[in-house]
């Protein structure tokens, strides 16, 4: 009887228990373990549900093939579950009350001696990446790509409860600006043009409201060729949603919804209601727009108490309209001088110019990187104010104000993870809320939009905006939210500009003329004018969420082929030289320089 042909898999290794004593199974599997005792074989048999034992008995089975078989061999076994001995029971599998014990075993592929052993925690990343298929057998991405896949199921099943309709929109486009550099696609048949992979699908998306779909979701791919980081890949995936007739508490109520239905199915709790904070409030207090409230140490603003104080680093940014901020750590008070230099680096990489710091330890005395510029009382007063306690360490930045923010940001995650300040057991969401329309590109001289051109800014800024009103937008606000946990943004909308004198006036102020803004998006522009419904929308990070829900700190940890921190595969080893004919398929030329560096124009290749 052969194996898949005949004798078909009658359930999956890691689902047997005590109940199935006795039942004769068939199992197909890859070898985990071989241990062989001489008479008897054991094999730790693997499949997408976990291990189980099988017992190689030569009363029982056919030797042969037992001694032959190899880790990470795929084979058959038919065989008898039976209880194990009250001894020898196995605690740490789920199948550790049963063995199965064969009669029959076939070798359905042999395997050449893998590279690392499935489930080896200790291997290096690269050969992980480069061996890809062979990690996914591992009981921790399996785990992952399982929970992104329960998370997907039940987003579809709650938008689709709540009147959402999931539409396709295409890969292939134009460039849709979400601040980020756009993937392009030569074509082939309209030589000298290129398509835009997506960033987002934020225009199409836009246009399906004007076609009146009234409510779209899609689990839709985004392409972005940025700097990468921890939570960043170049692509990556959005729970992408939009809705007709509503505003921004409507939005924020079905992604409430959303968020309560992920947290009780995966989590089993109640998240209730989110909390919401504006940007300023969640910059002055925490210093960036994305806090991660599961613990304290918030900043305070120093500017009045260290107003003319004789000292020109504080002077000077006072007298700029920048600010001083400081956060204060009563767990300080043993902290080296090394580890206080290792902070100060810290906040520069971040963008500050300097840490400003000061100590009192645990017997009262005090040190400070500023005892020679400011008067002992004033220092008193400042470390009193961020230390109320009156030992520990306090940390001060004074710069503009956005970057004295996110310099103590960095400063404030990082003594965070590093004095175990964060509960990790609990999952702490934020809205945040009325965040500015524009930010000033200083190396480009313009302004750019925040979120993206499509948002609206607050009624009262409309009127500005159409008059180009330039004094206003540093303080215009937008009708846009980000929704945040654990400091992570994991989604992110705004309510649209509907009316397309007003959008025309959003990408004006954004420096774009006439021509641009007609060549980029004028069929958009024109799509606007033929009755527009007020919309909203948002977009979730799928792989972000996930790992969230899967507690782990790397994207790269809940994606099945993830690219390295260069955007390389390094498996397929993606991207890659292509031959001369194709490049002169499509009309391209690459550079000389470029050409000898990808090898492209080798003989083997053309
Ligand atoms: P935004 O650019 O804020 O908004 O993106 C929405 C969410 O997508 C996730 N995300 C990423 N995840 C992984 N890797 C990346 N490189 C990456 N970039 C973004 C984040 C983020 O919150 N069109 C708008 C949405 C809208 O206005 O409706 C947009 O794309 O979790």
């Amino acid at each position: 009887m052969k194996f898949v042909s005949e004798l078909k898999r009658t359930t999956y290794c890691g689902l047997l228990r005590a109940s199935h004593d006795g039942q004769v199974v068939n199992l197909m599997g890859w070898v985990d373990t071989r241990r062989d005792h001489g008479g008897l074989v054991f094999v730790d048999l693997r499949d997408r549900e976990g291990l189980v034992q099988i017992v190689l008995d030569p009363n029982n089975a056919d030797m042969a093939q037992a001694h032959s078989v190899r880790g990470e061999f795929v084979i058959g076994v038919r065989g008898t579950v039976r209880k194990r001995p009250e001894g020898m029971i196995n605690k740490k599998l789920p199948t550790g009350e049963v063995e199965v014990v064969a009669t029959h075993l076939e070798i359905l592929s042999e395997a050449k001696t893998p590279p690392f052993q499935i489930n080896d925690e200790n291997v290096s990343e690269n050969l992980r990446l480069k061996y890809r298929y062979l990690d996914i057998r591992s009981a921790r991405l399996n785990q992952h790509l399982r929970l992104r896949h329960e998370i997907v199921r039940t987003v579809r099943e709650t938008l689709s409860n709540e009147g959402f309709i999931e539409v396709e929109t295409p890969i292939l486009y134009k460039s849709t600006p979400e601040g980020a550099r756009d993937y392009l696609v030569p074509s082939r048949v309209n030589q000298g043009t290129f398509y835009a992979l997506p960033q987002s699908p934020q225009t199409l998306k836009q246009l399906l409201m004007i076609g009146g779909m009234d409510r779209y979701f899609q689990i839709a791919r985004c392409f972005r060729d940025e700097d990468l980081r921890a939570d960043r890949q170049p692509e990556f995936s959005q729970i992408d949603m939009e809705m007709s007739f509503v505003d921004q508490d409507d939005i924020m109520a079905v992604n409430e919804k959303l968020a309560q239905a992920l947290w009780k199915k995966f989590r089993g709790v109640d998240i209730g209601k989110i909390p919401r904070m504006s940007f300023n409030e969640a910059m002055n207090r925490f210093g960036n727009d994305k806090p991660d409230l599961r613990f304290g140490l918030e900043l305070q603003d120093l500017g009045a108490i260290c107003k003319n104080t004789g000292f020109k680093v504080f002077d000077d940014v006072l007298a700029k309209n920048g600010a001083i901020k400081g956060l204060g750590l009563p767990q300080g008070a043993d902290f080296s001088r090394a580890q206080i230099d290792k902070l100060v680096e810290l906040s520069k990489k971040a963008g500050a110019k300097g840490l400003v710091w000061i100590k009192v330890d645990k017997e009262g005395k005090l040190t400070s990187a500023v005892g020679k510029v400011l008067p002992e009382e004033k220092v008193k007063e400042i470390f009193n104010k961020l230390v109320p306690e009156g030992k520990g360490a306090a940390f001060i930045v004074a710069d503009e104000w956005e970057k004295a923010c996110n310099a103590l940001a960095a400063l404030r995650l990082h003594l965070g993870h590093e004095l175990k300040l964060i509960d990790e057991a609990q999952d702490r969401f934020l809205w945040v809320v009325d965040f500015p329309s524009f930010e000033y590109d200083a190396e480009n001289k313009r302004w750019a939009a925040r979120h993206h051109p499509f948002t609206s800014p607050q009624n009262q800024y409309i009127e500005d905006l159409k008059n180009s009103n330039e004094k206003v937008f540093p303080e215009m606000l937008a009708k846009a939210y980000d929704l945040v946990c654990n400091g992570h943004e994991i989604g992110g909308g705004s309510v649209r500009i509907h009316r397309s004198d007003v959008q025309a006036a959003m990408f004006k102020a954004l420096g774009l003329s006439m021509e641009e803004a007609k060549d980029k998006f004028g069929f958009f522009m024109e799509a606007l004018s033929y009755g527009t419904p007020p919309h909203a929308g948002i977009a979730w990070g799928v792989d972000r969420l996930t790992m969230i829900l899967a507690r782990t700190e790397a994207i790269r940890d809940v994606i099945a082929f993830p690219k390295t921190a260069k955007a390389t595969d390094l498996m397929s080893e993606a991207p890659n030289a292509v031959s001369r004919e194709q490049l002169i398929e499509l009309g391209i030329r690459l550079a000389p320089s470029v050409e000898k560096a990808a090898g492209t124009a080798s003989d083997a290749n053309a």
